[in-house]
């Protein structure tokens, strides 16, 4: 089953049984919500108590009434099981459903998200009342999209859980043999006699063997899936005919989020970026990343299931939202291939302890507010760009950003213990190719590369399954790649390969890897660049951490290193291979360089660059495609005004402050230009600068 929508969903998570003592607040919270063109709210998160009092004793009217009375006004309802948080008795009377944490602890009664996945009585009391919930709700024209549980994360380290991990490891190796290989377990004298010895990692034991770190984390995910996919069996069983999705998190490693993608039927993701606490620029950049991370995950649009209106309660601090940054935050979302603005949350909380996190309507509950204006405005903005709703945001660039990667490099002792900066080298490849105004796919290491023509994936330690046959295919094909230091390291379970590396790469780019040289953090090198003549890079850039040294075969250099005793060995290179380039990108680089590299790529792959100078630093440019032409996003997230650039053949469709002064945003605006489906800017317009 697939969700879509015809129109922009609007609106957010919305708890009236908080009110039910208060009927005139649930009417006031629905006259605010129109005024504020709200057309869908969350339902039923965290609502367990209230639909659940005791054992086996259902009050759904609550529900329904509201339900219906949303309906009468035109606001659709996400309705989410009620699993994220239990109640009070459910854990006295089974305390099993309680997690136990890594030193083997079982938590008290508390807290929300911290139930164990394996227990048979939490899933027993969660598949009944989804059930029931499916039954009552199942088919109401109101209920549009179920919502299962809330942000799923965390690990149970409990008796039940250490079992299931035991058949899971059984499954997998067949053999305690192969088990003890994968891991290298005769290292430290820790060979397992059976599977039934194997403890799930705990500071109070095993730490330090990597096999069992990364197997562990690939349990905990299946673990996850499987508890959404009994949910998902339970709401089928009573009858659901609606689709189903389970909101991801902002930048969470906790889980592998790819192989949970074919459990649901979209997409949809909580953004808290922590909005002024750098350039907000910059942390645009990072969130813009995240957004189309979540769009490639099903190569289509998602759902923004959460953000926040204005500040957060449990961040650092709580920044209040500068003027514009509401609209411009939920358009970013818009622009990398949302269907939706929804807010965490329609109506504040008296207490409890997001009782000072931001809402539409406040404790004042009125719609005299800066921040109810500024959602109304966003709201109106949604119904005037409909015609967006559903279209693409193709890319011809994808970097990878693979979870089990990182789980393998930001755990391995060494070679920089210190930090190993991966999302942030993920980020410089992304940011250097939006800069040229590419929408960007961000991919884990399993998914098609066919149609695109550069591939950015950086610091590849960990390689899996058949991925390098797909990249050499892919450069053999005419695609570009840029590879960068700790390429090819180790296989799945960790074991460095054997050999010349990167692994099976050697050809490929047309050099190998001989020593690592990590630096203490102050430390740098710079990288030289080879042709005093060229135009193509600076001078010279600053890079540190990381320095590799690699010999060449085949490869061309392009940056040498500029001082230590590896000074003049080479530190970026170029190889042809079959009709493709592979690139290699030794050290790590201050952005400029990445910037430079990945321009010099783009070129040579002749893609389709509108701004080969690069844009301006915070202006973003994106990219939706649909049946009636491409909707080209500026958006401007830097602190001072900007010259819209011209884009020659796009027609101006909407603006923050109207047609009016569209050659210049100010902060936080956006303006949206179409081009007709005749001009769309593709392949068949190769290396076209607008600027
Ligand atoms: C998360 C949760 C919500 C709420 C918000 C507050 O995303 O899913 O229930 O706690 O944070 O920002
Ligand atoms: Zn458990």
């Amino acid at each position: 089953m697939k969700f879509s929508t015809d129109h922009f969903l609007y609106g957010g998570d919305y708890n009236p049984e908080q009110w039910l003592s208060t009927p005139e607040i649930l009417e006031e919270d629905i006259i605010l919500m129109k005024q504020a063109h709200v057309n869908a709210v969350t339902l039923g998160v965290f609502a367990w108590s209230a639909l659940e009092p005791s054992n086996d004793e259902y009050h759904f009217e609550w529900l329904e009434r509201i339900i219906d009375r949303l309906y009468e006004n035109g606001i659709s309802v996400i309705l989410a099981t009620p699993s994220g948080a239990r109640p009070k008795w459910l854990a006295q009377r089974w305390p099993e459903v309680l997690r136990t944490d890594a030193f083997r602890r079982r938590a008290l009664y508390g807290g929300r998200h911290n139930h164990c996945y394996s227990s048979p009585v939490y899933r027993k009391k969660t598949a009944q009342i989804d059930r029931l919930l499916a039954q009552r709700f199942g088919r109401h024209p109101a209920v549009i999209l179920w919502h299962v549980s809330n942000e799923f994360g965390g690990e149970c380290h409990c008796a039940l859980c250490q079992q299931s991990f035991r058949e899971w490891l059984q499954a997998r190796y067949g053999t305690i043999s192969r088990l003890n290989e994968a891991w290298y377990t005769l290292f430290w004298s820790h060979i397992y006699d059976s599977f039934d010895d194997v403890e799930s990692p705990s500071p109070l034991g095993e730490e330090h063997l990597m096999g069992l770190n990364l197997d562990w984390k690939r349990f905990v995910t299946e673990r996850t899936g499987d508890f959404l996919a009994h949910e998902i069996h339970a709401l089928r069983e009573g009858g659901a005919r609606q689709p189903v999705t389970t909101n991801f998190m902002y930048d969470y490693a906790g889980l592998d989020y790819q192989k949970l993608s074919d459990l649901v039927d979209i997409v949809s993701w909580d953004a808290y970026p922590l909005w002024h606490s750098a350039p907000d620029a910059r942390i645009a950049a990072e969130c813009a990343l995240q957004h189309d991370r979540m769009r490639s995950i099903r190569k289509g649009p998602f759902l923004l299931m959460e953000s926040a209106l204005s500040s957060t309660n449990w961040q650092p601090v709580s920044r209040l939202k500068r003027p514009g940054l509401l609209q411009a935050q939920g358009l970013q979302a818009l622009a990398h291939g949302s269907d939706s603005i929804l807010y965490f949350q329609m109506r504040q909380s008296r207490g409890a302890s997001e009782k000072l996190h931001s809402a539409l309507i406040g404790h004042s509950g009125t719609g005299d507010t800066r921040v109810f204006y500024e959602a109304a405005q966003t709201g109106l903005a949604l119904q005037q760009l409909r015609e967006l709703c559903g279209t693409q945001a193709p890319a011809h660039a994808a970097v990878f950003y693979d979870t089990q990667n990182r789980w393998a490099l930001e755990g391995s002792e060494g070679p920089r213990n210190a930090g190993i900066y991966y999302r942030e080298t993920v980020q410089k490849c992304y940011n250097a190719l939006r800069r040229l105004g590419l929408n960007v796919d961000v991919l884990d290491q399993t998914q098609p590369l066919e149609g695109y023509h550069i591939v950015a994936a950086p610091m590849l330690y960990q390689l899996r399954g058949d991925i390098v046959e797909r990249l050499c295919e892919f450069v053999e094909r005419g695609g570009s790649l840029l590879c960068t230091a700790l390429t090819g390291v180790t296989d799945d379970s960790d074991l460095c390969f054997l050999g010349a590396t990167p692994y099976g790469m050697t050809e490929l780019l047309g050099l190998q890897r001989t020593e690592v040289d990590a630096l203490y953090d102050g430390e740098s090198n710079t990288l030289v660049r080879q042709a005093a003549d060229t135009t193509d890079f600076a001078p010279v850039y600053r890079c540190s951490r990381l320095c590799e040294l690699i010999k060449l075969s085949s490869a061309k250099p392009l940056l040498v290193y500029g001082e230590d005793f590896y000074r003049g060995t080479p530190a970026a290179t170029i190889n042809q291979y079959g009709r493709g380039f592979a690139f290699y990108l030794s050290a790590d680089a201050e952005d400029s360089c990445f910037n430079d590299l990945l321009r010099f790529i783009a070129l040579r792959a002749q893609l389709p660059i509108r701004f080969p100078q690069g844009l301006p630093e915070g202006l973003e440019l994106t990219e939706r495609i649909g049946p009636q032409g491409s909707y080209i996003f500026l958006q401007n997230f830097s602190n001072a005004s900007q010259p819209v650039p011209t884009l020659p053949a796009a027609q101006f469709f909407w603006g923050t402050r109207g047609p009016k002064n569209v050659d210049l945003l100010s902060p936080f605006d956006t303006a949206i230009f179409k081009l007709p489906a005749s001009e769309a800017f593709d392949e068949n317009n190769k290396g076209v600068s607008v600027l």
